[in-house]
């Protein structure tokens, strides 16, 4: 379970990671790129690794060792951007002690501030939106010479599709393969469509040949990210109308079967579904295709019919509760999470005991909640109040955490008794002796290594769990 923090694919303890590669030779500069937010920002991060590694750029962890620090940033809750912040008042006192430290913000910082962290705030030397990092080394250079830089266009059409992502920071196991980018949903409470634009689905034979890469590297998961990728559409319109008869069109789920035949052997997941553009036809390649796992993480945000046409998602309680009966006839096995948002503006007692009822009525195998948090230039900055106390924010976050954790603890111990099939990841974080791993359902499991090997499949008997983990022993 996930509160206030990170973002609902990444956990708190890769906030901040820093990506670590070897340069290709050349100027022998080191870079400290380091990631917070979402796993799209982890993911950007990997292409820009790619981009200043053809550069000549080697990484570094210790930012007193850099010449260039470049921070892929975060805007979705005020907490994220303060915690930036920070660290860039950090790196501005390294900056009196080495002049010449470039010092960068990526990501939707940098599309939501611009030349304020240049200019007013005079934090950085350099900001770059998400859709300008093909320009950095042009960007680096320019710095390089005395002035600062920056390049906040957003595109309609740029999804890196050919630029190989530099993985080797990961742990060569599961990967993320970013399939569009931008959201046009414009739900009242986000800044992700100011700060990553429109809306643009991938080419997915660049997406399928990025998937074969990595099975044929050893990789043996992969998620296929976007921020709504029900919408996911190659050579169509918003409105389902063909663009070019000489291509094929291509829909999430055909996208889904796409990657599932070409990589057999792979794992596959994705993120994250939109309740209003979920279709019978993506539970059901769920159902059809044993490597794509059984779970779905589909937001949400409230239980509420007002809140939810405030915060204009698209869908009704109703609506959702159907796709839920969808998905639970057509992919019986498949486990659900969701997001949650507390405290809405305006938001009642009466109507935060909806979102409670609803979460009691589907029973969410899992679920990230927030406080709402304002954000700047959104339509609900600019169209209500944020009036719901902070203590009553955190008083109905604490009543939803409370009664997900039942929910979780109700909905993992059916495993108990069972055979899992887990992926093997690495040392649990509590004991050398034992092993962690995944089911297809997302459920973490850990067990005494036994002669279990990372990156493998193992049979797991599930004996006990807590309301996040289980605990099991190997099967011969
Ligand atoms: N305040 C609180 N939570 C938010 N989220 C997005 N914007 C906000 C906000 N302004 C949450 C939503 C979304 C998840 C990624 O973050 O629940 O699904
Ligand atoms: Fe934000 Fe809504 Fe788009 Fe998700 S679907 S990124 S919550 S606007």
């Amino acid at each position: 379970m996930q509160t206030e923090f990170g973002d609902k694919t990444m956990d708190e303890s890769r906030q901040g990671e820093a990506i670590m590669v070897q340069p290709k030779g050349g100027h022998g500069k080191k870079l400290l790129l380091e990631s917070y937010g979402c796993a799209m920002n982890f993911s950007d991060s990997e292409i820009v690794a790619s981009i200043l590694i053809e550069e000549g750029f080697g990484t570094t962890r210790n930012a007193e060792e850099a010449d260039v620090i470049l921070l892929n940033t975060c805007s979705i809750r005020e907490k994220a951007e303060d915690r930036i912040r920070n660290r860039l008042l950090a790196f501005k006192k390294m900056k009196r002690k080495n002049p010449s430290l470039i010092v960068g913000v990526l990501g939707c910082m940098a599309e939501r501030l611009k030349e304020t962290l240049l200019e007013q705030e005079k934090l950085v030397d350099l900001v770059v939106g998400p859709d300008a990092y093909r320009d950095l080394p042009n960007l680096i250079e320019q710095v390089g010479t005395g002035q600062k830089a920056v390049n906040v266009l957003l595109s309609r059409e740029e999804t890196y599709a050919e630029i190989s992502p530099v993985r080797l920071n990961s742990n060569g196991i599961n990967a993320y393969i970013s399939i569009m980018r931008g959201c046009d949903n414009m739900c009242s409470f986000c800044v992700v469509p100011f700060t990553r634009g429109r809306e643009r689905s991938r080419n997915p034979e660049s997406i399928v040949n990025e998937a074969k890469e990595l099975a044929a590297n050893g990789y043996k998961e992969v998620t296929l990210l976007g921020q709504n990728v029900d919408s996911y559409k190659w050579n169509l319109t918003k409105k389902g109308e063909v663009k070019d008869k000489n291509i094929p069109t291509v829909s999430f789920s055909e996208l889904m079967e796409l990657v599932a035949q070409a990589c057999p052997e792979l794992w596959i997941r994705f993120s994250t579904s939109h309740p209003k553009d979920l279709t019978d036809d993506v539970a059901e390649v769920i159902a059809k295709y044993d490597n794509i796992c059984n779970y779905i993480h589909l937001p949400i945000q409230s239980g509420n019919n007002e809140i939810l046409k405030k915060m204009n998602r698209g869908y009704t309680r109703e609506w959702y509760l159907n796709r839920i009966e969808a998905l639970r006839n057509i992919a019986p096995k498949c486990a659900i999470s969701t997001d949650i948002i507390t405290g809405f503006c305006g938001e009642t007692e009466e109507q935060h005991a909806d979102t409670l009822s609803l979460m009691k009525e589907v029973g969410f195998d899992m679920a990230y909640m927030f406080k709402y948090s304002e954000r700047p230039k959104t339509l609900a900055e600019r169209k209500y109040e944020d009036d719901v106390p902070e203590e009553v924010k955190a008083r109905r976050l604490s009543e939803v955490i409370e009664l997900q954790r039942a929910n979780s603890y109700d909905r993992i111990k059916q495993y108990i008794g069972t055979l899992q099939k887990v992926l093997v990841e690495g040392p649990s974080k509590k004991s050398d002796d034992d092993y962690a791993g995944r089911t297809a359902q997302n459920s973490m499991v850990v067990f005494p290594k036994g002669k279990a090997k990372r990156g493998t499949l193992v049979e797991v008997k599930i004996l006990e769990c807590t309301s996040m983990t289980l605990k099991g022993e190997l099967v011969d």
